[in-house]
């Protein structure tokens, strides 16, 4: 790839913001990664630029049949100053997946992958110090020709920004809420809930402003056909410990099949536990909660990391998780995974990229 480079002069780059209080998504670095797609001529003009506005067409087919994928990874700063990727390559070849279902033209992922990882030395200085806090990236392809008929576009633009982040949900570690929404569906076998495409999270804003408005912080879907099988939170996968059973619901095709929920599968194997990729029902679940089974149940996420549940509501009733303290096993999967990501302890399984 033949990246084009315009670095921000001196005088014109942003302040920093203060790192204890970063919110999730909320500043934006000096430069990002831009490149476009013309059918026939495939992938030109890769660049690294000013972060800036773009200029697009009112007709540019992503704002009106949502052609637009997204990834969400993270730079870790670590010991002496070393800034670390985690698992960036399962994202990029999970965002060619998302493109092959949207219709959207692949890229190659080493280029890619070399790409970003010269964005991120670039804007090196804005990988947060503060303790937890990271530097997010949020490479984004979108349809961009100009043309009201519905098919596959024929020129598209991607693009990587970068912000440096705290942690998603404002509880930080601490156990979140969660609403058991049976009025909503958040995808259907056949559609497209295993990839990561902007719609997704469209269609999932209103029950989780709803949910917000009862005092929760994030929905748990049911699937789509019986309203009963849990699939995931939107925002992150979900695990519950039952018994000696650690649990999470199948790659069906209906959810995202997550990088953190595929390293807790790994880390939990490895610690020896039972690990169970399975259904799981609400009553399930609640049965083993009246039951005193129900030891944890925790969401994983690149976002979200790892995010106890302390309640969960459903038709209306509130059932106390754990005593609403984050349980053992998160803590210790928060932990390993953490210091795996910042580089603090040896990584066995190749995970993590240094920058
Ligand atoms: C992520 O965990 O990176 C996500 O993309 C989830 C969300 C913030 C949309």
């Amino acid at each position: 790839m033949d990246l084009k480079l315009e670095r921000v002069i001196d005088n014109e780059l942003k302040s920093k913001p203060d790192e204890s209080n970063l919110g999730f998504g909320q500043y934006f670095t000096d430069h990002m990664f831009v490149m476009t797609y013309d059918e026939g001529k495939g992938w030109h003009e890769a660049g690294i630029k000013k972060y800036a506005n773009f200029s697009l067409d009112p007709a540019a087919m992503v704002l009106h049949y949502g052609q637009a994928i997204f990834e969400g990874l993270k730079a870790y700063r670590g010991k002496r100053e070393k800034i670390y990727l985690f698992r960036p390559n399962a994202n990029l070849e999970r965002m060619n997946v998302s493109a092959e279902r949207m219709c959207m033209p692949t890229f190659d992922t080493k280029e890619v992958l070399a790409a970003m990882q010269e964005l991120i030395r670039i804007d090196e200085s804005w990988v947060p110090h503060a303790k937890g806090a990271t530097l997010y990236i949020r490479p984004t392809m979108v349809a961009i020709e100009a043309g009201l008929g519905v098919r596959p576009a024929k020129s598209y633009l991607f693009f990587i920004i970068l912000s440096p982040v705290g942690a998603y949900y404002p509880e930080g570690f601490n156990p979140i809420k969660i609403y058991v929404t049976d009025t909503y569906v958040r995808a259907v076998s056949g559609g497209v809930g295993h990839v990561k495409t902007a719609g997704n999270y469209a269609a999932s804003i209103m029950a989780a402003v709803e949910a917000q408005k009862k005092g929760y912080t994030q929905v748990l879907w049911l699937d789509a056909v019986h309203r009963k099988f849990i699939e995931e939170v939107g925002t992150s996968n979900i695990f519950f410990q039952i018994g000696d059973e650690l649990i999470t619901p199948p790659l069906s095709g209906s959810i995202l099949p997550g990088i953190t929920r595929d390293s807790v599968l790994k880390l939990t194997k490895d610690w020896g536990l039972k690990v169970s990729e399975r259904p799981i029902s609400i009553d399930e679940v609640l049965q083993a909660n009246e039951k005193g089974t129900l030891k944890e149940v925790f969401g994983s996420g690149t976002a979200a990391v790892i995010s106890p549940v302390g309640a969960l509501c459903y038709k209306g009733r509130e059932y106390t998780v754990n005593g609403a303290i984050a349980g053992e096993l998160s803590q210790r999967l928060f932990a390993e995974l953490q210091a795996i990501q910042f580089g603090i302890k040896t990584d066995p399984y190749g995970w993590t990229v240094a920058v």
